[in-house]
């Protein structure tokens, strides 16, 4: 079990206050558009169905599933899915959710830290996606407990915002104008920032909270999970993101991009793929 310094657990913990009053939000936001998911489809993207291919019949783990949407899709397409989230409103509403779409799922309240106390098995998949890492103190302890759920012969996939995008400040800024603002290595200290509304929804209010967030770097990101026992089946970077952010502009694809001559030059979301030696 990895050794978190308490002040870790207090920034964890203010997170998880953050996280349930985000959830509220984030359950009426357009964003999320819970009632169109309610309908169907799959609100995941085509590259990482492609990238973790068929899961029909296989045990898929998503770890910092949120209330459950995505985890719901890897559901509609076949897979037994276990989600685990930290923030009991989260859990709570993925829970019934999928209970009103009598979908194949189970939801875990846990901290991702804990979840070798609190969760027993090993998948076929164990997954993770946007808007993950960030969260987490210690990248190494997070490694491990993902490799731990990785059945011999099994994968783990993540796919997140590039830790390189993550070290520039790209909101409050005009497009391509973003600048270096964060470490790029794990710094152990968290940055902390004052919250104004969701990311889902600006103008939400969630009252007087503040966010502790961690860099960690890809390398960092890989020997991780090398050093848990995995191995690294491809690491693809990607020079846009899925969602807005103020640096960015958007494509006719619905992708954000850096603007004019900056397109492509930087790494804004990668995908990796590691499969667990038999
Ligand atoms: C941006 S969401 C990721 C899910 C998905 N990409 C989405 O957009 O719905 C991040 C999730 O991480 C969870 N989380 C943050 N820190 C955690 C921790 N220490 N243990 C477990 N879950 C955590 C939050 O509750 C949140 O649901």
């Amino acid at each position: 079990m990895t050794d978190r310094s308490p002040i870790s657990e207090e920034h964890i913990a203010a997170n998880r206050v953050l996280w349930n009053a985000w959830t509220k939000v984030h359950e009426r936001s357009e964003f999320y558009d819970l009632e169109g998911f309610k309908r169907g489809g799959v609100r995941l993207r085509e590259y990482e169905i492609e990238e973790i291919g068929p899961v029909v019949g296989k045990t898929l783990l998503h770890l910092q599933c949120h209330f459950g949407i995505d985890s719901l899709s890897w559901a509609r397409l076949g897979a037994q899915v276990t989600g685990v989230d930290f923030s009991s409103e989260a859990v709570a509403l993925a829970r019934s959710l999928a209970a009103e779409l009598g979908l194949d799922a189970r939801f875990v309240e846990s901290d991702l830290y804990d979840l070798r106390n609190r969760l027993e098995g090993e998948f076929d998949v164990v997954y993770t996606s946007r808007g993950v890492l960030g969260w987490l103190p210690d990248i190494r302890g997070w490694a491990e407990v993902a490799a731990h759920f990785v059945r011999p012969g099994g994968i783990f996939y993540v796919t997140e915002v590039h830790p390189v995008w993550e070290a520039f400040e790209y909101d409050g800024v005009e497009p391509g104008k973003m600048w270096l603002r964060y470490p790029y290595w794990e710094s152990g200290e968290p940055f902390a920032m004052k919250v104004v509304g969701s990311y889902a929804d600006r103008s939400a209010d969630v009252g007087d909270l503040t966010e502790y967030g961690w860099n960690h770097s890809l390398g960092e990101i890989v020997t991780s999970l090398i050093d848990a026992g995995l191995r690294i089946e491809f690491l693809h970077e990607f020079p846009f993101l899925e969602w807005p952010a103020d640096a960015l502009v958007e494509g006719d694809d619905g992708r954000f991009r850096l603007p004019g001559e900056l397109d492509g030059k930087l790494p804004l979301l990668y995908s990796l793929k590691a499969s667990k030696p038999t």
